[in-house]
C-alpha cells in the first residue's frame, strides 16, 4: 500500500517508520529538507536499534529504502491509498493541509489525521467528502507503542472505518475503536488530568516535579515520571492539547507552567530543555 505521511516531526517521522517496517510505500512529506534529513536520522537510530535486538525481518537499509521523502505537498504524492497527517496540534494549519490532500489524492483515499485533542469533525470540515475522514491517534513512540485509537468523525463511513482498522492491523498495531468524537477521545482524557493535576501540585507548592516522578516511577509503576513524560511528547504539544481540550469544555486545572515553557522554547527532549535538561537533544532516563 502507499501511505502518505504528512509532517516528519516527532509523532510523524514513527509513523513513517511504522508504516515502513510493515512493508508499505511511504511518502514522507515536511515543509523543508532540512526537517526531513532530522527525521532520517532518527529513524536509522530507531531502525539500528530494533535491528540489533532481531526485532526487524529485513535490514534498516531495506526498510528505508521504502520511504521517499517529499518537500511540501505535490503531486508526486498523487497515488497514496491513506494519508496519516502529523502536523502541529493547530486547527487551521491541519484545515489546511486536509483541503490540499482532498485536491491531490484519488477520491477514495482515506484521510486520516494524528490529532491527539482536535475534533475529527472540525478537522474534516475543511473537505468535501467527509466520508473518509478518520482519526488514527498513535502513541510516542510509535514504533514501541502498541495502541492506536481510531476515531470516527461524525461524518466517517463505516466503509472507512473498517479499512482503517484493517489497515491498523496490519501495521502490527493493536486500534481501539473510539466511536465518539470528544475532544482528547479516550487516553489523553485520561492522561491529561494526570498532567494537569500533577502541574497543579508544582504550581501550589505542593511538590516539585521530580517529586511527583519519582512517585509515578517507584509508588504507581508508570515507565517514566509524569513530566518526564511531558518532556517527551513535547512541552509544547501537551500545551496545545490541553488548551484544545480544555477550550471545548474538558474540566481539567490549565497549566500556566505549560504555556510559558512554550513560549520559552522549553520543548523537552527537542530541544534539550524542559523539566529537566537533554544533551544533544536525545532522551535520557531520569534517576
Ligand atoms: N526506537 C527503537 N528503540 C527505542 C526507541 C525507539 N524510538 N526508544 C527507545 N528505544 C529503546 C532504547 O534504546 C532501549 O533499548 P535497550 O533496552 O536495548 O537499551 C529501550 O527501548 C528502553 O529505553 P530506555 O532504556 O531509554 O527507557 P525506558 O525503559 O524508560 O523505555 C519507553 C522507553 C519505551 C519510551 C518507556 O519509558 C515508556 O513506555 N514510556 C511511556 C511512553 C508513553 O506513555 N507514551 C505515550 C505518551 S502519550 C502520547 O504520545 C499521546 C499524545 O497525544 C500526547
Amino acid at each position: 500500500m502507499k501511505v502518505l505521511v504528512v509532517g516528519a516531526g516527532t509523532m510523524g517521522h514513527g509513523i513513517a517508520e511504522v508504516v515502513a517496517i510493515a512493508g508499505n510505500q511511504v511518502y514522507l512529506s515536511d515543509i523543508s529538507k532540512d526537517i526531513l534529513n532530522s527525521a532520517v536520522d532518527k529513524i536509522k537510530w530507531s531502525l539500528s536499534r530494533l535491528y540489533e535486538k532481531g526485532q526487524l525481518r529485513e535490514s534498516p537499509e531495506d526498510i528505508l529504502s521504502r520511504i521517499k521523502l517529499v518537500v511540501g505537498l505535490n503531486e508526486e504524492v498523487k497515488d497514496a491509498e491513506l494519508s496519516i497527517e502529523a502536523v502541529p496540534e493547530k486547527l487551521e494549519l491541519k484545515r489546511q493541509v486536509f483541503s490540499r490532500l482532498e485536491e491531490l489524492l484519488p477520491r477514495d483515499a482515506i484521510l486520516a489525521t494524528n490529532t491527539s485533542s482536535l475534533p475529527i469533525t472540525e478537522i474534516a470540515y475543511a473537505v468535501k467528502d467527509r466520508r473518509r475522514v478518520i482519526g488514527t491517534h498513535f502513541f510516542n513512540p510509535p514504533v514501541l507503542m502498541q495502541l492506536v485509537e481510531i476515531v470516527r468523525g461524525k461524518d466517517t463511513s463505516d466503509d472507512t472505518v473498517k479499512k482503517t482498522y484493517d489497515f491498523i492491523v496490519k501495521i502490527n498495531k493493536k486500534p481501539i475503536l473510539v466511536n465518539k468524537d470528544v475532544p482528547g477521545f479516550v487516553v489523553n482524557r485520561v492522561l491529561l488530568r494526570i498532567i494537569t493535576t500533577a502541574c497543579m501540585l508544582v504550581e501550589k507548592g505542593i511538590a516539585d516535579h521530580k517529586t511527583i516522578d519519582a512517585v509515578a516511577r517507584y509508588k504507581l509503576g508508570l515507565p517514566m515520571g509524569i513530566f518526564e513524560l511531558v518532556d517527551y511528547t513535547g512541552v509544547d504539544v501537551n500545551y496545545y492539547v490541553s488548551s484544545a481540550m480544555i477550550e471545548r469544555g474538558f474540566k481539567a486545572y490549565y497549566c500556566k507552567t505549560l504555556e510559558e515553557m512554550t513560549k520559552k522554547g522549553e520543548l523537552g527532549v527537542k530541544s534539550g530543555k524542559g523539566f529537566y535538561t537533554y544533551p544533544d537533544n536525545k532522551y535520557v532516563k531520569v534517576n
